[in-house]
């Protein structure tokens, strides 16, 4: 998955499509990022965001995945990995990065799609 701002020069090698196992947390640095890559079997997609957990800072790539959801290990909080957003603490979220695949390759573009929490109506 890419985004409208992100080039395709922006995006850089990550690991191979085969070396991905589905519905683990994969640790990842990219361009000084600490990351984790996770495949999702339904919906078949790759998402990636920030491998530290907001709350406390815990690592991500012990996480579980249920779903589209990532766990924290350390407190359970969780993570929707398409969005970003946190399930309990929605004024907490995962920063999440764009990715590619080519030729088998998976390329993720190191600028972060920040998280924002939702705005209160007025
Ligand atoms: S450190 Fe992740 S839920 Fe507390």
């Amino acid at each position: 998955m890419s985004n409208s701002h992100s080039k395709p020069q922006d995006f850089v090698f990550a690991t191979r499509l085969a070396d991905c196992p589905r519905r683990a947390p994969t640790y990842l640095e990219i361009g000084g990022r600490k990351v984790v890559l996770v495949r999702l079997t339904s919906p078949d997609r790759l998402c990636c965001v920030d491998a530290l957990c907001p709350h406390e800072g815990a690592s991500l790539a012990a996480g579980e995945v249920v779903g589209q959801k990532l766990i924290c290990p350390q407190h359970h909080l969780k993570f929707d990995l398409i969005t970003g957003a946190c399930e309990q603490m929605p004024n907490m979220g995962l920063n999440r990065y764009a990715t590619r695949i080519e030729n088998g390759d998976v390329l993720v573009c190191p600028v972060p799609i920040i998280h924002r929490p939702p705005t209160l109506g007025t």
